[in-house]
């Protein structure tokens, strides 16, 4: 049994990670209790709580307000993540941080990125760059680090991108939906599961990639979601991304290759199939 440290456990992924089944001991940190901008506080609170592993899921992840927040996303996503890594170093304790496929600019036609891949997002958008930096923060530090990169997150109850496409539906009774931006739809449930399968493996320091397999575009997701949530007569039509008015500028094929984790035996099951389960618990 690991006595491991949930930060953001009451987010999306935070919230499925600290409820899921499993021996192990787990405590919370977050916001409004929690400020993990605050350094000296958070360094305190860690070695009161004194866990043997951390796992960072908290981050500024409203995309698009990140671009008017530039400071606060920075000081969250990168500044708070190293801080984070200096305090599990500090503790002998281990850091699992969540980051994503924004850190690729995703102009490669499509090519999935591998985990040795070199991030190159750089002029990207203010979340993509703030978490791009995160990575690099945390490396500073000389704890046992796993990087975890996801995408396209969704989970029952969540904000995300199959819930907001149903209240869409549900209020407009008709969508436009991007068709060429592509990303691996990764349900938060299967991600737990493949976490604490690497946690229990003791899986070795490094990169992983954990989505679901397989890739949509925003539209075939969309379209699927419709169609499972009993909402497959609702006119859905393709659009460019250039006529979705955003403030971000997301990568539009930033594609994630899992074979860090499939070396382990890890892998998640298609993204049809998980949001079929999604479908069933909304
Ligand atoms: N969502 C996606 O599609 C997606 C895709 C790729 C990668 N990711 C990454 O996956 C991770 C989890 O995403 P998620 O969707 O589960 O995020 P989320 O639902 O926004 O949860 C993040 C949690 O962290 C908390 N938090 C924010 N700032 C904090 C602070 N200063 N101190 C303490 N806690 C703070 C949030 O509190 P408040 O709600 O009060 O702010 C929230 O409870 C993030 O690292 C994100 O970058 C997400």
């Amino acid at each position: 049994m690991t006595r491991i440290l949930i930060v953001g456990h009451k987010g999306q992924l935070g919230s499925i990670l600290y409820n899921y089944p499993s021996e192990h001991e787990r405590l919370g940190m977050d916001l409004p209790e929690h400020d993990i901008t605050n350094a000296s506080e958070t360094q305190y609170a860690l070695r009161e709580m004194r866990p043997e592993l951390v796992i960072n899921t908290a981050a500024f992840t409203n995309v698009d307000a990140a671009e008017s927040n530039p400071d606060l996303a920075y000081r969250i996503n990168a500044h708070a993540a190293g801080n984070l890594a200096r305090a599990c170093r500090d503790l002998g304790a281990s850091l699992i941080h969540i980051s994503t496929n924004e850190v690729f600019a995703g102009d490669r036609g499509g090519q999935p990125y591998d985990e040795w891949d070199g991030p190159d997002n750089f002029r990207g958008s203010v979340y993509a760059r703030s978490k791009l930096a995160g990575e690099y923060a945390i490396r500073f530090y000389n704890a046992e680090i796993h990087i975890i990169r996801i995408a396209w997150l969704f989970s029952p109850g969540g904000v995300n991108f199959p819930a907001k496409i149903v209240n869409a539906a549900d209020k407009l009774g008709a969508l436009k939906v991007v068709d060429d931006e592509f990303g691996n739809p990764t349900y938060a449930p299967d991600l737990a599961e493949a976490l604490y399968k690497l946690i229990d493996l003791k899986a070795p320091p490094g990169v992983y990639h954990l989505t679901n397999s397989g890739a949509a575009s925003r539209y075939e997701m969309a379209r699927e979601t419709l169609r499972l949530t009993g909402r497959g007569h609702i006119p859905i039509e393709p659009i460019p991304h250039t006529a979705w008015q955003r403030a971000a500028t997301p990568p539009l094929q930033a594609l994630l290759a899992n074979r860090a984790a499939a070396a382990l035996g890890i892998t998640l099951r298609p993204w049809q199939e998980a949001l079929a389960d999604w479908a069933e618990k909304v």
